[in-house]
């Protein structure tokens, strides 16, 4: 317990409060920004690579076959910013379609990657610049001054959107049309509604990927808030919630236990879950009406021939 006296990095100490408080409350949960450590985003990354997870790959194959229609409606010299920066497959498609884009402003919580991704970038598009921003997309944060002067364009693919409850998507909508500004742009990729069978094996897949993926919240928190979490005694589960029309991933503690976090204890019943994600899924209108409660009109939708996913392009209002 001697190095309790170690000073904690600030975001050691956000998630250190989140953990605490997720695991006081009644039904236990636990923030899904903290899935995203260098193990987290390794593991996510095996997710989109899936059979089962047809997300990724179904929004990308949207977007290569609508990218000229995306550049066209984006226009020139835009300026692109991207809410929690990708593995950049998504990105280059739009970026190589845009003509001439002045700008990239990828926003990301972890700064590490985000290096990297300003790296590859400036290789792949000299003649752009790419501005960093390390901050959580889902609060208040500001801008780089001295942004080229070209439209703005948000881009926001990987149905991220469902993985917020109503208000904060509002919230974050809103947050956006005030980024980009009059005359400003958004491409959002949205996860559609389909049948339970199919979603259930995209958010437990047959490997235990996504189950790796959940559980390592759990080593995170024994790696670095001296947690002693026996990780084998929970399991992961991806359950359907029709009255929120989410997925909803739990960890399930298999027994009863009681578990010590930065000096705290949590005690667990047989079968008590943890939350960890939620992923709503919508249909057409309701994307729609959510857009336009935010300020923007829904001017286009591409989707592939099984309307599994949604691209739209999104136009401000006035
Ligand atoms: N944005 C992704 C989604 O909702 C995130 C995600 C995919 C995810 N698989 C997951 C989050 C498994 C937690 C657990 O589809």
């Amino acid at each position: 317990m001697l190095d309790r006296v170690k000073p904690q990095t600030l975001q050691n100490a956000a998630f250190r409060d989140d953990v605490i408080e997720g695991l006081s409350r009644p039904q236990k949960t636990l923030p899904s920004r903290w899935l995203y450590d260098d193990i987290g985003s390794a593991l996510f990354e095996d997710i989109t690579q899936l059979a089962e997870y047809y997300p990724t790959r179904t929004e990308t194959a949207i977007l290569r076959r609508f990218a000229g229609d995306i550049a066209a409606f984006t226009g020139p010299n835009a300026v692109v910013i991207e809410y929690g920066a990708g593995a950049g497959v998504k990105t280059k498609l739009v970026l190589d379609a845009l003509d001439s884009p002045a700008a990239y402003v990828p926003v990301d919580i972890a700064g590490d990657f985000l290096a990297m991704t300003v790296h590859r970038m400036n290789m792949t598009f000299p003649a752009m610049r790419t501005w960093p921003v390390v901050a959580d997309f889902t609060t208040e944060f500001r801008l780089p001054s001295g942004l080229p002067a070209g439209r703005r364009m948000a881009f926001f693919p990987g149905s991220t959107l469902g993985n917020l409850d109503t208000t904060q998507a509002e919230l974050f909508l809103r947050r956006m049309r005030h980024h980009v500004g009059l005359q400003g742009r958004a491409v959002i990729g949205i996860d559609l509604l389909k049948d339970v069978d199919t979603l259930r094996a995209a958010y437990d897949d047959a490997q235990g990927v996504t189950a790796a993926f959940n559980r390592n919240l759990l080593s995170r928190i024994n790696r670095e808030l001296e947690g002693d979490f026996r990780v084998e005694g929970f399991k992961h589960v991806a359950r359907w919630n029709a009255a929120e029309r989410a997925i909803e991933m739990h960890l399930v503690s298999l027994g009863a236990c009681s578990v010590t976090v930065d000096g705290q204890r949590f005690r667990f019943a047989p079968g008590e879950t943890i939350h960890t994600e939620s992923s709503r899924k919508y249909d057409l209108a309701g994307i729609a009406a959510l857009v336009e409660m935010a300020g923007w009109t829904l001017e286009h939708t591409w989707t592939d021939a099984d309307a599994a996913f949604a691209v739209v392009g999104l136009g401000t209002v006035g």
